[in-house]
């Protein structure tokens, strides 16, 4: 059995029990389909003020596969949070309160399994966003021909993300409203039609046979990314958490069935 196949938590353990034995910074464990460098990085003797610097640069170039525990004195739970913040939620970790202060396992959160639903679709925010990016680079780059099949994989992904969040959790979920009584499903819903409106146009000025210039492309698609990007940070700040408490409360074999098939949806293997 893989770290993988225990999901990250089981994975911690097994890590944890190898790491304890060794005394020298880093180590390499040999695992059975895995070949993964955990590196032990002590910031128990810095200032309080170094410690987040530290911190990140001992996680910024973490690889797949890789690990990182940091020892600090104090509770780093406000730490991680800043440096996930700085990292784009790129951050999974545990914290275990050890003799002389905290251990913390750093991985990437992708190696991770998703904890829950909301989990799943703030992954898939971040998949979707990295798809544009990297089409608006080729853009940028006078590269119109390269920025096609990005664009196309960026549009069916987002088209999955928004049947998941108009058809089948909205129904289910909670319709929390905000201080002026607006309801925040109702906002998503009118940001996701006007999602879909801007990304028709990109796909409109792709469509042509002569190939467009890539100045006649690049407004729309800077456009959407910005449009996506507030969308995207209004369901995180003010719907998610009402939908991920939601969640929480359903019975046990409801959570997997839901999570299975969310993920079928977004990884298109239920069309
Ligand atoms: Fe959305
Ligand atoms: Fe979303």
């Amino acid at each position: 059995m893989t770290p993988r196949d225990l999901g990250y938590w089981g994975a911690s353990r097994v890590f944890k029990g190898l790491s304890e034995s060794h005394s020298i910074n880093e180590i390499t464990l040999e695992m059975p389909g895995n070949d993964a460098t955990e590196t032990e990085a002590d910031l128990r003797r810095l200032p309080a003020s170094r410690v987040q610097t530290a911190a990140f640069y001992e996680v910024k170039d973490l690889a797949a596969g890789a690990a990182v525990v940091l020892l600090t004195a104090d509770d780093p739970r406000l730490v991680m949070e800043s440096l996930n913040l700085q990292l784009r939620d790129a951050l999974a970790w545990e914290t275990q309160a050890v003799a002389g202060g905290f251990r913390t396992r750093v991985v990437l959160r992708e190696e991770t399994e998703p904890a829950d639903v909301v989990d799943l679709l703030i992954r898939d925010h971040r998949r979707v966003d990295e798809l544009l990016a990297k089409a608006l680079r080729r853009i940028n780059a006078a590269d119109v021909a390269g920025a096609r099949p990005l664009v196309a994989a960026f549009a069916a992904g987002l088209r999955r993300h928004i049947r998941v969040e108009n058809e089948l959790l909205a129904p289910m979920l909670p319709q929390p409203a905000g201080q002026d009584g607006t309801s925040h499903v109702a906002v998503m819903l009118r940001e996701h039609d006007e999602l879909l409106a801007q990304l028709a146009e990109i796909e409109a000025s792709l469509a042509f046979d002569a190939a467009p210039e890539a100045w006649e492309v690049e407004p729309f698609v800077a456009l959407l990314s910005g449009t996506l990007a507030k969308h995207e940070h209004r369901e995180e700040s003010n719907l998610f958490p009402h939908w991920a408490a939601a969640l929480r409360q359903q019975p046990a074999p409801a959570r997997p069935a839901l999570l299975a098939r969310v993920r079928a949806i977004l990884e298109a293997t239920e069309t």
